[in-house]
């Protein structure tokens, strides 16, 4: 099965990812990996990081000549941000000796790990909260988990991301989003992905990606942040994937862990999700079909999964953003020292991360999909997976 680990501070030397259970035979290159890297790093909205920051992962072990070995696979980025001639980050992170005369962080920041990181590790400074639960994390994730994606795509199962409502700007509903993505998805999740990435808001609708930017664009003057809500779709999935028999084996428990566990996150729908609570059964339930020699839904409003198991149609998940916490335009908060009210210093930040975070849910939610696989056709080769995923079809 898939595990994965990830290390590293934001601005420490850089970040280190292990993949473990990965088969052997899977074709994997760091030029796979670094297209989502990239991908994860685009997006309007973006502040200062973006411009030296160009992230790749350094594969140290468990691939050769472009295959897996079935071995850990080890990940090594840097943060250039540390490495820059005039960076004082080898400073402030040093490993060794004394802090010295170099600045504590005391202003906790509303919204972020900062208050209850620094009473729960006893620590007099906010600083190593900062560090290790800031979202540069997910690029080491968004590394490991293309891992999975890779093995995924060479059964056929793909994933796509895009984003459905950013602030106040979206879709009117349910169909309005179903008319643009369902076409899309009938070629494959990836056209999805491909589509969306035109728009730097990653919106599939020309003029709604056009309100996006707008809405961006006042919010950065108004000094405050966005959110937002993205959807997710898996195409090529069979049926049964996940059991019902079980708490800890349902799928759809599983995918809102990976995508809960993903920095600003907080909420996740399957299917119409809140809204089949505001209307009745007979608009929320897919009816059953045979249709060429298989059974299918006549619709999807349950997302693709019924008792914890994919029913074969695409799973779709939507995923909501809050907005980021730090903001030009100061908060409250209470200093740590001297419990003295005062305005959250502002630090470089994005305004609306959202397009960005579509990258990192698409990728959380591939070891999931990979683990379910591997629970039902495992084996330690891509060939023996492989041979028992085609002998099942
Ligand atoms: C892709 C991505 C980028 C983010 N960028 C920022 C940022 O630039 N500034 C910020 O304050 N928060 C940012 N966040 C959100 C914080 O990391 C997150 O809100 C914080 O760590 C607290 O965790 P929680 O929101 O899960 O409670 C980002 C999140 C994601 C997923």
């Amino acid at each position: 099965m898939f595990r994965y680990f990830t290390a590293g501070e934001s601005h420490g030397p850089g970040l280190t990812g292990i993949v473990e259970g990965v088969p052997a035979g899977l074709e994997l290159t760091e030029d796979y990996i670094e297209q989502h890297l990239i991908r994860r790093q685009k997006g309007y909205g973006r502040g200062g990081r973006m411009a030296f920051e160009k992230d790749h992962a350094n594969i140290q072990s468990g691939v050769r000549f472009s295959k897996t070995t079935g071995a850990p696979i080890a990940f090594l980025m840097t943060n250039r941000a540390y490495e820059k001639d005039d960076s004082n980050w080898p400073i402030v992170m040093a490993k060794d000796g004394e802090r010295g005369d170099i600045e504590r962080i005391t202003l906790p920041r509303p919204g972020h790990a900062d208050l209850v990181g620094v009473q729960k590790y006893k620590f007099d400074d906010i600083r190593p909260v900062i560090e290790r639960s800031s979202a540069r994390e997910t690029a080491m994730r968004v590394a490991c988990c293309s891992v999975a994606r890779k093995f995924l795509k060479e059964l056929g199962i793909e994933i796509g991301g895009h984003v459905i409502h950013l602030g106040s700007i979206g879709y009117e509903n349910w169909n309005a989003v179903r008319t643009i993505a369902d076409p899309l998805a009938d070629q494959g999740a990836e056209s999805i992905y491909k589509e969306a990435d035109e728009s730097d808001v990653r919106c599939l609708d020309p003029e709604l990606s056009d309100q996006m930017r707008e809405e961006i664009k006042v919010k950065r003057k108004e000094g405050t942040s966005l959110g937002g809500i993205y959807e997710i779709i898996v195409t090529g999935l069979p049926a049964g994937l996940g059991s019902y028999v079980h708490w800890d084996r349902k799928l759809d428990g599983l995918l809102a862990q990976a995508i809960m566990s993903t920095q600003a996150m907080k909420g996740v729908e399957i299917g119409l999700g809140f809204d089949a609570g505001k209307t009745h059964g007979h608009n929320v339930h897919d009816e059953i079909i045979h249709e060429n020699g298989s059974f299918k839904r006549r619709t999807n409003r349950l997302g693709g999964i019924e008792g914890g198991m994919t029913t074969g149609m695409p799973i779709i998940l939507r995923g909501v953003m809050k907005p980021i916490p730090t903001m030009i335009k100061p908060l409250k908060t209470a200093d740590l020292d001297t419990k003295e009210e005062q305005d959250t210093r502002y630090e470089r930040s994005d305004v609306c991360a959202l397009p960005r975070a579509v990258v990192v849910a698409e990728s959380v939610i591939a070891p999931v999909l990979a683990n379910a696989i591997l629970e039902k056709f495992g084996g330690d080769s891509m060939e023996e997976i492989l041979e028992r995923y085609h002998h099942e079809e």
